[in-house]
């Protein structure tokens, strides 16, 4: 009798050791084509009985999993009650700038923000999150972010796991430090907070529960500043079917992942036959010792604070396996996607990306091209239909995510060396190590906009928000007035009257001494005459064009003064 009684004791104990668990919880969905995201404070019970104080959207932590399907037209309405400023990013989207929720569509406290767009991205795993210049780390530390899936046709034909929080399962890893009381513990600064305790979609100790067959986790690395070295505890394989922008082109066996702040990536697991077995998901930590943050600290890095998870092999959660419901997924597929490659000799530009510090000394703070974010610079310009490839040198501090809107790209090498499998399919965060080059190609295609730029940033949420950002706009050079900044003189252009029948004034203004050359060009880009060649004091200039002799059309104006240039199009008609 006795022996009977310690035997069914001991048995949760040996399959659950130590840990108090709590089911992993799974984000309510939110299914178009109308989102409607509340942004507000609120409070979440992380730990049995406590309510922390948090912010979420529509809830306690974090917010709903937005499920886009391609091709749909979405309107989003984002409201914010959190008493200051805020935006919504939808990270990895390819969307219009000013539909991107980037820093410059800030949500004053009290208002709703609506943009509405097309969906033109390929099924994956994308993430919404606030991108308030110097704000972003605290917002989404207390809880403003959330899961998006994007499903289309080409992924629906597949054998995948696809129920939601049945076999296709959002997993949004975070870091959260807790004080006595159980309150979150922000300090802005640095790489940005980290935390010693693990969260996954705001579950403390979280255990999934799956059943025996194919299972998909879409994996989010939400953490402000902590890169995690994924495995399964009892070192079985696990298959990669998508990265940042959708699907591989087959699925890459692996035991490790790593996955930096930013980085999303959909797994397969096959549990086939595994009833009754439970494993965890952890981050073998002790595995990053090329100084990525919560890896190994550095010989000339101070070493972690007692009680730090830096640098240890950790549990991320708990995987019991049951019978599966239904008909589960058997087989991994062998093959995913056909993916375009953009060759490295059809890039219009290659466009350098220095991660460095603003100046010599220790406390000069990081920046990108030496610049420190300033809401006000324009850092780069991209002309609208280029491929480009970036360039990304890592020369100061350790690695850097780095994180560009608007595009996915490609990786073609790093450090000289083409990608592993893993990072070869369409990305929009990579992390660069210190002394490492990374060359990525991209195109830009659409959503031309000379007043909106989009970011591109380390996604060390710190950093981000400590300026190591910098934004660039896409122009379209063929619309009107365009202006490419320089360091030359300031420059104004207009044209009367436009259209021209056989003349027009050309009106400009530079603010300082500086060599100009006026220039008009037909739509094949054909020079087809030039106005002015020659160097003009500051103030109010003007030059005739004589129309009568072109043929009617549209032409474009080209006035150049110091390295700036300014670009638009005047008609002319009879
Ligand atoms: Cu995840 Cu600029 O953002
Ligand atoms: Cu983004
Ligand atoms: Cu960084």
């Amino acid at each position: 009798m006795l022996r009977v009684r310690i035997t069914l004791l001991l048995l949760p104990l040996l399959v659950a050791p130590a840990l108090a668990q709590n089911t992993l919880y799974i984000p309510e969905t939110f299914e178009g084509p109308v989102y409607t995201l509340n942004a507000a404070p609120s409070s979440h019970e992380f730990f049995p009985g406590v309510q922390t104080d948090t912010y979420g959207f529509n809830g306690g932590y974090l917010g709903p999993t937005l499920i886009l399907q391609r091709g749909a037209e979405v309107q989003m309405h984002v409201s914010n009650q959190i008493g200051e400023s805020t935006t919504v990013h939808w990270h990895g989207m390819h969307v219009a700038a000013e539909d991107d929720g980037g820093p410059h569509s800030v949500i004053s406290p009290g208002t709703v923000w609506s943009p509405d767009f097309t969906v033109l991205d390929r099924a994956t795993t994308f993430w919404y999150h606030p991108h308030l210049h110097e704000h972003t780390g605290e917002h989404v530390y207390r809880g403003l972010a959330g899961m998006i899936i994007v499903r289309d046709g080409e992924e629906a034909l597949l054998d995948l796991p696809r129920t939601y929080g049945v076999d296709d399962i959002p997993v949004v890893i975070q870091d959260r430090q807790f004080d006595a009381q159980r309150q979150l513990v922000f300090n802005p600064g640095g790489a940005g907070q980290q935390g010693n305790t693990m969260v996954v979609n705001g579950t403390v100790d979280p255990v999934l529960t799956l059943g025996a067959g194919v299972n998909r986790l879409r994996l989010l690395n939400g953490s402000n500043a902590r890169v995690y070295q994924l495995g399964l505890s009892d070192d079985s394989p696990f298959f990669m079917v998508g990265s940042d922008g959708g699907l591989l082109e087959a699925p890459v066996e692996l035991q490790r992942l790593r996955l930096a702040p930013g980085e999303r990536a959909e797994v397969l697991i096959d549990l086939g036959g595994r009833s009754g077995e439970s494993f965890t998901l952890m981050s073998y930590s002790s595995e990053l010792t090329r100084g990525e943050p919560g890896g190994v600290a550095l010989p000339n890095q101070p070493p972690p604070p007692a009680g730090s998870i830096d640098g240890t092999d950790f549990t991320i959660m708990q995987i019991a396996v049951v019978q599966a419901q239904g008909s589960p997924v058997q087989t991994i597929p062998q093959q995913l996607s056909t993916l375009v490659n953009l060759p490295e000799s059809s890039a219009d530009r290659v466009r350098p990306m220095r991660l460095d510090t603003a100046g010599p000394g220790p406390a000069a703070p990081l920046a990108i091209n030496g610049v420190v974010f300033n809401m006000a610079v324009i850092n780069e310009v991209v002309n609208l239909g280029d491929t480009e490839i970036w360039e990304i040198d890592n020369v100061r501090g350790g690695p850097h995510p780095f994180h560009i809107h608007d595009v996915q790209f490609r990786i073609l090498d790093r450090g000289g060396v083409p990608p592993p499998p893993q990072e070869a399919g369409w990305k929009d965060v990579v992390l660069v190590y210190p002394g490492e080059r990374v060359r990525f190609i991209t195109q830009f295609l659409d959503f031309a906009d000379p007043d909106t730029p989009y970011m591109y940033h380390c996604h060390l949420l710190g950093h981000e928000d400590g300026g190591m950002m910098g934004q660039f706009l896409v122009i379209d050079p063929l619309a009107t007035a365009i202006e490419r900044p320089g360091n030359g003189a300031s420059l104004q252009l207009s044209a009367y009257p436009d259209p021209a029948v056989d003349w027009s004034t050309i009106a400009y203004e530079v603010d300082q001494r500086s060599p100009v050359r006026i220039e008009v060009f037909d739509l094949l880009g054909r020079s087809v005459a030039v106005l002015f060649d020659g160097v003009r004091d500051p103030g109010p200039q003007t030059s005739i064009w004589k129309t009568g002799q072109v043929p009617p059309g549209t032409y474009l104006v080209r006035v150049q003064a110091g390295n700036r240039l300014m670009t638009r199009t005047l008609r002319v008609r009879r």
